[in-house]
């Protein structure tokens, strides 16, 4: 197991670089029901304004599987004590739910957009919105632990290095 006590740096710039453009991605997204329609329909003409969304959701997926490849090859520093067993195994399942909804979304995207599939455009949508929650209960997490608790675990995904 590991004995670090923080992410690495490109762990860490990855962590809030990915969240800022997932943010833009919700922002963005407003209208690309409509886009995927025009698009499906042949009219190339209303599908413009979805660019931003469709290029920044193709590199943020390109960065989360940096990002997956860089916690399999450097791992994670040990994890912060839990109240319960249970909150342990809930807290490490939080996070594997939030990696697998980082690449579903993307591909099912991807899938609605380039590969013309009407129902992965709806699936999306879910998968987007779902990850939109688990995104807020993890960051009302974090802040509870660090601010609450105590126990510092915003320090662990600091992007300064100094404590
Ligand atoms: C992590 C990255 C992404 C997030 C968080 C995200 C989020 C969303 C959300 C929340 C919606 C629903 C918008 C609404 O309520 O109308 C949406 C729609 C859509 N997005 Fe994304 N998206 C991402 C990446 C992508 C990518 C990479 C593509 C394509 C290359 C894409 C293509 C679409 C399309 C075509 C729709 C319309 C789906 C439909 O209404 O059937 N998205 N996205
Ligand atoms: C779209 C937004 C976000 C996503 C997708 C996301 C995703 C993740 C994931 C997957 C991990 C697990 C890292 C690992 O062990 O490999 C993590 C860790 C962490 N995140 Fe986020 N995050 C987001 C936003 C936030 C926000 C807004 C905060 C702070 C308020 C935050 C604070 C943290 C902290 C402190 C850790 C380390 C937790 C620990 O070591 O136990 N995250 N994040």
């Amino acid at each position: 197991m590991s004995t670090l006590d923080r992410y690495s740096m490109p762990q860490i710039v990855l962590h809030w670089l990915i969240a800022v453009i997932i943010i833009g991605e919700w922002i963005s997204s407003d209208g690309m029901g409509r886009a995927l329609h025009a698009r499906l329909e042949g009219n190339t003409v209303w599908t413009e304004g979805a660019t931003p969304h469709v290029w920044l959701g193709c590199i943020v997926f390109a960065l989360i599987l940096v990002r997956i490849l860089l916690r399999w090859r450097q791992g994670a520093p040990t994890p912060v004590e839990e109240s319960s067993d249970l909150m342990a195994t809930a807290a490490k399942l939080g996070h594997l739910l939030l990696y697998a909804l980082m690449v579903a979304v993307p591909i099912f995207g991807m899938l609605a957009w380039f590969g013309g599939i009407h129902v992965a455009g709806e699936v999306h949508e879910t998968v987007g919105n779902a990850l939109l929650f688990v995104a807020l209960g993890h960051a009302a997490f974090a802040i509870w632990h660090h601010f609450i608790k105590r126990d510092g675990v915003l320090n662990r995904m600091r992007l300064s290095s100094g404590r």
